[in-house]
């Protein structure tokens, strides 16, 4: 059996010149951890599909598959991607795999899902995952962007998933989401390690600053952000998942932001 297999774009959405999500049909038989990631791209004549790594932003109960995406005018995918039209073949890889995953972590009582950019992907899997809330009292998304035009899914998260048939108590319970914008006014402004550094993210959400016995994390943003969360996590005494199958206080991956 090929290691892709072709599916069918259902719909895109652009958010704006420089973002932009579609769900694709999904493989009967292709099975995933929500937080996990596939390889999709382009099928090419006579060469090997073009692919990367691209988080799965739907979650596993859902018919479809749902990604996030930059748009890179002379990236050798994304400026192709970036014109997907409803009908159009993609492939999608059959193994996915990925280190943001719920197993991964020891258990606690509150959960962070730091992201920046299209590293939102993963977590918007996660907090439709019931498993998410069964196993932390509190589950804190951040979403740092540059302008508030970056604030991919806002709507959904904060309007559409509270209203949901099956997920919206638990949203209106447990959910917080703070998004924060860092190049113009927003109602939440600085990148995120700015926020834990300086306290005001706890005192603007009312939960207790980071402590390894009690919080966990789940990280996914340029390496930069990596390297910066990791450094503040690390300084808090938190102890990172060192690979998959292991368990940790945090699990990080790269957001694949491409080309
Ligand atoms: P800033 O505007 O100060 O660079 P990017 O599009 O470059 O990936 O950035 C997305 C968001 O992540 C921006 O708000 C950016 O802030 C922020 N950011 C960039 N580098 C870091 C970092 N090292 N730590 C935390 N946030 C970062």
């Amino acid at each position: 059996m090929s290691t892709f297999s072709a599916q069918q774009v259902l719909s895109v959405h652009h958010w704006n010149d420089t973002l932009f999500s579609f769900r694709t049909t999904r493989d009967p038989g292709l099975r995933f951890i929500n937080g996990q990631f596939v390889m999709i791209g382009l099928a090419q004549e006579e060469r090997r599909p073009l692919t990367r790594a691209y988080s799965i932003a739907s979650a596993n109960h859902d018919e479809y598959l749902e990604f996030l995406s930059i748009k890179v005018p002379d990236g050798p995918l994304t400026s192709k991607l970036q014109h997907l039209a409803v009908g159009d073949e993609i492939v999608v890889s059959r193994k996915p795999t990925g280190t943001l995953v719920l197993r991964d972590l020891r258990p606690g009582r509150n959960l962070y899902l730091l992201s920046t950019g299209t590293g939102l992907a993963p977590f918007i899997s996660l907090i439709q995952d019931p498993e998410t809330y069964e196993r932390f009292e509190k589950v804190v998304l951040i979403h740092g962007v540059r302008w508030q035009r970056d604030l991919a899914y806002s709507d959904f998260i904060s309007r559409d998933l509270p209203q949901h048939e099956f997920f919206a108590d638990m949203v209106r319970n447990q959910l917080i989401y703070y998004p924060t914008v860092t190049r113009e006014p927003f109602r939440n402004q600085g990148r995120i390690t700015e926020l834990v550094n300086s306290g005001r993210l706890f005192s603007d959400i009312g939960l207790p600053p980071l402590d390894p016995a009690r919080d966990r994390a789940m990280l996914c943003g340029s390496p930069a952000m990596l390297k910066d969360c990791c450094q503040l996590l690390d300084s808090r005494g938190f102890e990172v998942s060192p690979h998959i199958g292991a368990q940790g206080d945090y699990v990080i991956e790269r957001a694949f932001v491409e080309k």
